[in-house]
């Protein structure tokens, strides 16, 4: 008996000896500082050894999370997690005495002031996670100490200034997420050694000058983000060396002359987006080779010639986009695989029918002269034809006014005007058209990260300030990249445009999820009339009801309201997918006729179309083509005169 209790104390000392080493001291009391300096006591109440074996808090899943290394003498604290607990305040220099961390995870908190330079002693850090706080002053040079580094995310803050070159030093860094961080400036050519990297998201940043041709060498990349920045092309060439490229997004480069020629060894590719990137030339026959590419972005380009027939060949392709682009020829038939969900063609100089027995995918053909027997109102899409830019249109009974209800039902607002339903479901491309053959609606674009996720319209219970309608904002139209507006059948003339926003997405709640910027641009009649717009900002306030006006003039029976996602602002705060324009409602009414005999007049109007259309490749054809109407009617320039059949013309 005595024996057997003996044996049994024996075992327990044994144990204790053998399996809890007593933490670091320095530790101990540096981790029970941080706790009490961001308030975690009661979610983590460590009254004993933080490195006790099998502690609740030490399972990856836990949260807040503090697990240890405890293969030595001492127990040294190795992974600190604090993970979207709106933690506020700056870092405390208390984290610096955690010497072992090798994963300090503290992302989605409102994190502020500056990272101390101190984070350089952290020199065995291997994950290191910043995103989604609200972080200034510069990126520390620092960081570059931490060479065991894999990865390093600082995405979505407000940090200023460069890149500091020291990064290059991170020579085995796999993944780098410094997206919406708010840093500027040139990228350094020092970070041209990184070439471990396997993920690079960089998007939505002020960076400068060109894009680096060194990020051709990094033949790791995965995925690549640079969209919404300031770096101008052209896409260099290098980047047909990154054969393992899986995602690649390039967007909104300056004027650049790029070409597609760099695509064809990438074979991994799966999402392909050159979004506005100033492409040119013909659509090589070889892209639709690419086995597994599901993805295809080459919307607002200059890219020329027809859409090859090899497209029937694409294996896997689901989404297509190559939309205002200068394409022409026949859409060919074989394009609409089966496995085809959506296609977006707009904006060219493209002819032919959808097939009659493709009903099941979405389409959108709007600004071309292919027929879509599919729509839901034939007698709109004839209306449609005017957008295509050939054709010279006029309307019997002109309309002088259309108001919708974005996303909502029909509503008549507190001055009277009757807000038309706009609750249609819209998909990946779509082309809607209201039944009063007033207005029609087109969106283009899908939710990448998030297919599944929001259906173009967003929605709120809350009650909407700054407003006697609070119901017209409390649903809006969103979209992943281009969302338009068309008035249908207008009489020329002088118009007022109303667009209603309140931001129903974000809010400014004292949280990470107010840590949000969405940014978009607005185009009416193909001119920029507003650039980064961010409602919550121009609003003062998440939503709060905020009309802006414009006037612009119809010249050939159409209105074009056309919102813009040009890559900026956050992506993902705070739900996935919360980026790109967004509208509450838009009311346009004329405000005067032109004046019948001022020939010279119409001239002017014609040409101060043109200047504004800037990238929208499709539309500076109508711009041009427009302009060449009005010289033909007048005499000496009747040589002009190949006009293609009047399609647009009803009554
Ligand atoms: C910790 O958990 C492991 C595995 O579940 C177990 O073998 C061990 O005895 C536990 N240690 C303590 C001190 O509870
Ligand atoms: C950080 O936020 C706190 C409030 O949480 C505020 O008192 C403090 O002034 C801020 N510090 C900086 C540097 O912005
Ligand atoms: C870290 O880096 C800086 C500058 O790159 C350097 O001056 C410093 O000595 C390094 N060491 C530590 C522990 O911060
Ligand atoms: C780190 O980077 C800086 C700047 O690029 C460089 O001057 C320095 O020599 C590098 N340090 C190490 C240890 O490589
Ligand atoms: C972030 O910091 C800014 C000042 O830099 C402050 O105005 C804002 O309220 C902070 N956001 C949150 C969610 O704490
Ligand atoms: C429009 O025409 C009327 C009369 O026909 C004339 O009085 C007026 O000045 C004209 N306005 C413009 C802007 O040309
Ligand atoms: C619209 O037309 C009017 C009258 O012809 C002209 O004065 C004005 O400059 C035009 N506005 C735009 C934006 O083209």
């Amino acid at each position: 008996m005595g024996l057997r209790i003996f044996s049994l104390f024996a075992l327990w000392i044994l144990q204790f000896a053998a399996a809890q080493p007593r933490t670091e001291p320095l530790e101990v009391d540096a981790i029970n500082k941080i706790i009490d300096h961001w308030n975690l006591r009661s979610k983590l109440n460590l009254n004993v050894d933080p490195c006790t074996q099998n502690a609740t808090w030490a399972p990856e899943t836990a949260n807040p999370r503090i697990a240890c290394d405890c293969s030595d003498t001492v127990c040294h604290i190795t992974h600190l997690k604090i993970y979207a607990l709106d933690i506020s305040g700056e870092i405390p220099q208390e984290l610096f005495l955690l010497t072992e961390l090798m994963d300090l995870n503290l992302n989605q908190n409102i994190l502020n002031g500056s990272i101390p330079p101190a984070i350089g002693q952290l020199s065995k850090m291997e994950y290191l996670a910043l995103g989604i706080n609200n972080f200034t002053g510069r990126v520390p040079a620092e960081l570059g100490n931490l060479t065991k580094m894999l990865s390093l995310s600082f995405s979505s803050n407000n940090f200023q200034g460069s890149l500091p070159p020291e990064l290059g030093n991170l020579t085995s860094l796999q993944q780098l997420y410094i997206d919406s961080s708010g840093v500027s400036g040139p990228i350094p050519q020092e970070l041209s050694t990184l070439k471990s990297l396997q993920t690079l998201w960089a998007s939505a940043n002020g960076f400068t000058g060109k894009i680096p041709e060194f990020l051709g060498t990094f033949s790791n990349l995965k995925v690549l983000r640079i969209e919404g920045t300031n770096l101008e092309g052209p896409i260099p060439n290098s980047f047909g060396a990154l054969t393992k490229l899986e995602d690649l997004r390039i967007g909104d480069i300056g004027p650049s002359d790029s070409s597609l020629d760099f695509l064809e060894n990438l074979k991994s590719l799966s999402i392909l987006s050159l979004r506005n990137c100033g492409i040119g030339g013909q659509i090589p026959e070889r892209l639709s080779t690419l086995p597994n590419l599901q993805i295809l972005d080459l919307s607002f380009n200059k890219l020329t010639g027809k859409i090859p027939d090899s497209f029937k060949n694409f294996p896997s392709l689901q989404y297509l986009y190559l939309g205002s682009n200068n394409l022409n020829g026949d859409l060919p038939s074989g394009v609409i695989t089966p496995k085809l969900t959506a296609l977006d063609v707009s904006f060219n100089s493209l002819t032919g029918n959808v097939p009659l027995d493709r009903k099941d995918i979405l389409i959108n053909v709007v600004g071309t002269s292919i027929n879509n027997v599919n729509l839901n109102n034939e007698k709109a899409s004839g209306l449609l034809h005017c957008l295509q830019g050939n054709t010279k249109c006029r309307t019997k009974n002109p309309t002088t006014s259309f108001s919708v209800n974005s996303g909502g039902p029909e509503q008549v607002s507190a001055d009277g005007i009757n807000f038309d339903d706009d609750s249609e479901m819209l998909g990946a491309a779509s082309l809607y058209t209201s039944s009063n053959n007033k207005w029609a609606i087109s969106s283009s674009g899908i939710f990448i990260s998030n297919p599944n996720g929001p259906r173009y319209i967003a929605q709120t219970d809350s009650q909407i300030t700054n407003t006697l309608d609070s119901e017209l904002y409390k649903t809006a139209r969103i979209s992943p990249n281009s969302l338009r507006y068309y008035g249908l059948g207008f009489e020329n003339g002088v118009y007022q445009i109303e667009l209603h926003f309140a931001e129903i997405q974000m809010d400014v709640s004292v949280s990470w999820k107010g840590l949000g910027r969405r940014l978009f641009d607005v185009y009416i009649q193909g001119e920029r009339v507003l650039q980064d717009f961010n409602i919550l900002n121009e609003a003062g306030g998440s939503k709060r009801a905020l009309m802006k006006t414009f006037e612009a003039n119809v010249t050939n029976t159409v209105m074009d309201i056309h919102l813009m996602w040009a890559g900026k602002g956050t992506c993902c705060i705070p739900m996935q997918s919360t980026y790109g324009p967004l509208i509450s409602a838009v009311h346009v009414s004329q405000v005067s006729e032109f004046n019948s005999s001022s020939g010279s007049d119409r001239k002017h109007v014609a040409r101060n179309l043109g200047i504004g259309f800037g990238c929208v490749g499709g539309l500076l054809i109508i711009g041009s083509v427009m302009y060449l109407w009005w010289i033909k009617k007048e005499p000496g320039h009747m040589k002009i005169q190949n006009e293609s059949p009047r399609k647009g013309e009803w009554s």
